[in-house]
């Protein structure tokens, strides 16, 4: 049987190309200690790939919260964490790239191979600047325009179809639970490298400092 080609990789960018899920952590636990709202990294997990008023909505139901705010109110709330946010992420410099994920891309561009990003924050395109990343990116996909967030398929598919490919041709990476669900619901293989505990569903888990074409290739059977 013929091997399908790799002919794209779609990467998250929280928590994949930049710790930057930390920062997300950070900001919506300064809102929740000002709110005096129960909030701590265990379950700061379930809100990996979700988007913000999802993410203010879980944190409010985990602390009995929900009833207790105006739907304007919940939306102020979301706009200060982003502020907190925005604050923190200014700091990030190309030195914050986590390890392996610049190598990665080099080889991905040498080889030919489309890459794109599929994060649905709306900070990501700043990220990316800060990063110094933006010209290994061949697409990258607008939080705002995508309809469904993870574990919703639809910004994966955004990446594969910015290429005209099929998911066989595509891989996603991931770091969040979530973000798996939604590479698989594409019908792409995901490579996880998130929280190990979480990445249960990860077609393959790696350390971002392993992540190498050939490495990939041998384990989805691509060529
Ligand atoms: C995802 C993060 O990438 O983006 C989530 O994993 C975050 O934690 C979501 O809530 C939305 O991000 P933003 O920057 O638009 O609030
Ligand atoms: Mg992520």
């Amino acid at each position: 049987m013929e091997k399908n080609k790799i002919k794209a990789v779609i990467f998250d960018l929280d928590g994949v190309i930049t710790d930057s899920a930390r920062y997300h952590y950070l900001a919506w636990k300064k809102l929740a200690d000002k709110l005096d709202i129960p909030f701590d990294e265990v379950y700061n997990e379930k809100l990996k790939g979700v988007s913000r008023m999802e993410s203010l909505e879980l944190i409010l139901k985990n602390g009995n919260a929900s009833g207790n705010y105006t739907e304007s109110q919940k939306i102020a709330m979301a706009e200060k964490k982003n502020d907190y946010y925005k604050e923190l992420i200014k700091q990030i410099t190309p030195a914050d790239i986590l390890p392996g994920i610049q190598e990665f891309l080099e080889e991905l561009k040498a080889e030919g191979i489309h890459t794109a990003l599929a994060s649905v924050s709306k900070n990501a395109p700043f990220i990316l600047g800060q990063l110094g990343l933006e010209q290994y990116f061949d697409y990258i996909a607008d939080a705002a325009k995508i309809p469904n967030a993870k574990p919703f398929p639809d910004i994966f598919l955004a990446g594969m179809e910015a290429f005209g490919l099929t998911p066989e041709e595509c891989v996603g990476i991931e770091d969040a639970r979530t973000g798996i669900e939604a590479i698989h619901r594409a019908g792409m293989k995901a490579v996880g490298v998130g929280t190990p505990s979480e990445m249960e569903e990860a077609d393959l888990l790696l350390d971002t400092s392993e992540l190498k074409l050939e490495t990939i290739k041998e384990k989805f059977l691509l060529d």
